[in-house]
């Protein structure tokens, strides 16, 4: 971690105050970044490689309405068989570089009915089904704390500064919550019915350990799924992943205008 952040320290124009996390076939906003300074995952010490088709494997450093950003193009997920350590590294890395908010997107399968495919959601809140958690084992003070609050993970006036912005913009952002699992399988129609029942309305594979080490270092989120398809057993068709790529670059530009919107709006 110490050698990433100084490789990095060593190279960008300026601390970052916002870092973006783009999803599977979101990448496009990465290309929006003011005198965007491109680095490759594989050229900086530690930092997981993401091997998911649809995620390009870079960090770009720039401003957005003159303000610092970092923008993550592509994660790391849990079923590359990464460990939740190298899941959060990005983001940890960022937040100690000096981001204060993030924003994640992702794409998600819909489980609300009140969806449609390329709808974007504002994340409410999250229900963990990883069967794991990356604050997991020693705490690390200089971090966080060791219990770290939940109940506001989402941050409800960041989520206000999105609404106002898609009000402008004409996009509809209904809020859900998320179920992150681990994948990489698509869920079972029986699984599906579950987690309506216990009150998710978002089913995916990312987003969630993320928000939970942002959280632990204090670093207010914000988080936009993009429903790429409904889910398991919702309508008579099978999910694929190419199906889930091209309902992403279906959204893109209404997905950028609204980042190009919000994130320079987040600031503190
Ligand atoms: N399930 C889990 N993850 C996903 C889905 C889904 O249906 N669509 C996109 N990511």
């Amino acid at each position: 971690m110490i050698e990433a952040i100084e490789y990095l320290r060593a190279r960008i124009p300026a601390a970052p105050r916002t870092a973006v996390v783009l999803g599977s076939g979101l990448g496009a906003f990465a290309d929006t970044v003011d005198g965007g300074l491109s680095i490759a995952y594989q050229d900086i010490p530690g930092w997981p490689r993401s091997t998911a088709v649809g995620h390009a494997g870079k960090l770009v450093f720039g401003t957005l309405g003159g303000v610092p950003i970092a923008v993550m193009s592509g994660r790391a997920h849990l079923y590359e068989g990464h460990s939740m350590e190298k899941v959060v590294f990005g983001v940890r890395a960022l937040g100690r570089l000096g981001a204060r908010s993030m924003v994640f997107t992702n794409a998600a399968g819909g489980i609300n009915l009140a969806y449609g495919q390329g709808s974007l959601v504002l994340i409410s809140d999250h229900i963990n089904l990883q069967g794991a958690n990356p604050l997991a084992g020693p705490n690390d003070d200089s971090l966080g704390p060791r219990f770290p609050d939940m109940s506001d993970a989402y941050d409800a006036g960041f989520r206000a500064l999105a609404k106002e912005a898609g009000r402008r913009l004409g996009v509809e952002l209904p809020e859900g919550v998320y179920a992150g699992l681990t994948g990489p399988s698509y869920e079972t129609p029986a699984e599906i019915r579950y987690l309506r029942a216990i009150g998710a309305d978002l089913v995916g594979m990312s987003t969630v350990p993320e928000v939970i080490a942002a959280r632990h270092m204090g670093v207010r989120c914000l988080a936009i799924s993009c429903v790429t398809n409904m889910a398991a057993g919702i309508l008579p068709q099978k999910i694929d992943h190419q199906e889930v790529l091209e309902t992403g670059a279906r959204v893109r530009g209404t997905l950028v205008a609204l980042l190009g919107a919000v994130v320079p709006a987040l600031e503190d």
